[in-house]
């Protein structure tokens, strides 16, 4: 999957539910959480959405991974949804090694790294934000990063499209 990919291919809208794309997002980062003793919060009161349910698994996994990648050992990752009757809101915090300020605004550009040394730490193409912003955009959903050097990340995604009715259709 690449972002030429995303841009021309058509989604599948169908009711979906995070609280799956959540377990099987955990399944597959499952050796990582295992090794560096991740303890993953949920807090999932609202957890159905109309969505494409393999591209927002990826974009799951992406943040998840990255979240898991940030973290040293004994490390906690919290996910969550929140919102009001016409939206929700996934978020997703870790309490890993954090951004500087400067560098937020850079990662959400293609094959951007924080910096090199560090990305061969963190492992990664430096792709996954810019396609999990795409991704975000083909649902209409809004994502929003904050992050403190040595405090940690969140990432926050807006979707407004859940009282929605447009089942496999093609957008
Ligand atoms: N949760 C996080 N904590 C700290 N740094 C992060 C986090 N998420 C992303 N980053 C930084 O943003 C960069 C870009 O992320 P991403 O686009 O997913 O690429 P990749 O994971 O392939 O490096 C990462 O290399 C990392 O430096
Ligand atoms: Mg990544």
């Amino acid at each position: 999957m690449d972002l030429a990919c995303l841009n021309h291919g058509n989604i599948q809208f169908q009711t979906i539910d995070f609280e799956k794309i959540i377990e099987n997002v955990e399944q597959t980062l499952r050796q990582d959480i295992h090794e560096k003793k991740i303890q993953i919060k949920k807090g999932l009161p609202r957890t159905e959405l109309q969505g494409d349910k393999d591209l927002l698994e990826s974009l799951i996994l992406n943040i998840m991974e990255n979240a898991v990648r940030a973290l040293a050992l004994d490390g906690k990752i919290e996910v969550k949804t929140y919102g009001g009757e016409k939206e929700l809101i996934l978020s997703i915090s870790d309490n890993g090694m954090g951004m500087k300020e400067g560098e937020l605004g850079k990662v959400l550009e293609p094959f951007y790294w924080v910096d090199k040394s560090r990305s061969r730490v963190y492992g990664g193409a430096g792709l996954g934000l810019a396609l999990s912003k795409q991704i975000c955009d083909l649902h209409h959903a809004e994502m929003n990063m904050s992050s403190k050097l040595e405090m940690g990340t969140k990432v926050e995604i807006k979707f407004t499209t859940l009282l929605q009715s447009v089942d496999n259709s093609e957008i």
